[in-house]
């Protein structure tokens, strides 16, 4: 059942539970991800970005992929498909294209202009039900190829999005996207703390990957009711198809055939998925 973020991360934070956001990249990876969640009975939510989007061949692509996959693959736990980190043009791509839940990433604009714009897709967004994602503060590294230095969320900045009314807000706390450098400062815990006590409102960890489960868990017991993975089963993905070509012949027992070639690495999201879904 495809729905919006809105539900389900409310009753995570009420509960000091987590929703995992898996980022998808392409057909076997949206099908291993929804069989995986099936399985473990756990809500989730599929996170598209742009490029990912684009490498599907367009948003209403994407949105049919899941759509089919969930009605084929008799899914029944909760799915929210969502735009991640989108622009104010890919917010509106992805809500035309019927996604239920958008991420708009104004972080790299001045504070009164991610506002304004944060403002008007609100709007948009509570006519047609979508729930809504904001971003203050900088989450540092490299996030479909666009790099940023980590930049901490500013409480009064966060009030006035909390005030105009999203449904989550991604923090910023020293989090960063894709592999965590040896000399990394850790998680600010106590900005974390600061923010969930005055914000009291479900909140977002980006760049998951890589971090301990003793630091997610403080993580959702301070507000983190959604925890965005994708580095992770990239590496997983990007393993196993190097194993199975490093111990294979391509050309023997039909290797080439692409259902061969991808069963390796098919497993490795299926389990992956499976593992981070039963963390807590
Ligand atoms: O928006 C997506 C994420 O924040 C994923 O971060 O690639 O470091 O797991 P990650
Ligand atoms: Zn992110």
């Amino acid at each position: 059942m495809l729905v919006n973020a809105k539900e389900i991360i409310k009753s995570a934070y009420k509960n000091k539970q987590v929703i995992f956001h898996i980022n998808i990249n392409n057909l076997e990876w949206t099908k291993q991800t929804l069989l995986a969640a099936n399985i473990e009975k756990k809500p989730i939510i599929l996170g598209v970005s742009p490029s990912a989007a684009k490498y599907f061949g367009g948003y209403s692509v994407c949105y049919s992929i899941v759509k089919s996959l969930i009605k084929e693959l008799r899914i029944k736990i909760p799915v929210c498909l969502h735009l991640d980190h989108g622009s104010y043009d890919d917010c509106i791509k992805a809500i035309k294209a019927k996604f239920n839940s958008i991420m708009f990433d104004g972080s790299r604009l001045p504070f009164e202009k991610n506002l304004e714009i944060s403002k008007k897709l609100i709007e948009i967004c509570k006519k047609k039900n979508i729930s809504i994602e904001c971003e203050i503060g900088r989450i540092g590294g490299n996030e479909d190829g666009i790099v940023s230095d980590v930049s901490y969320t500013k409480l009064n900045e966060a009030k006035a999005f909390k005030e105009i009314g999203i449904d989550m807000l991604a923090v910023g706390i020293g989090n960063i996207h894709g592999e965590y450098p040896k000399d990394w400062k850790g998680l600010n815990f106590s900005l974390l703390s600061q923010l969930n006590d005055e914000l009291k409102m479900p909140l977002v960890l980006h760049g998951g990957s890589g971090i301990s489960d003793d630091d997610l868990k403080k993580c959702i017991n301070l507000g983190i009711s959604k925890i965005n993975i994708n580095t992770e089963l990239q590496i997983a993905n990007a393993k196993a198809i190097e194993k199975f070509v490093k111990n294979n012949n391509i050309m023997d027992n039909k290797n080439y055939n692409p259902r061969n070639l991808y069963k390796l690495s098919n497993e490795a999201i299926y389990h992956k998925v499976r593992e981070i879904l039963t963390k807590f």
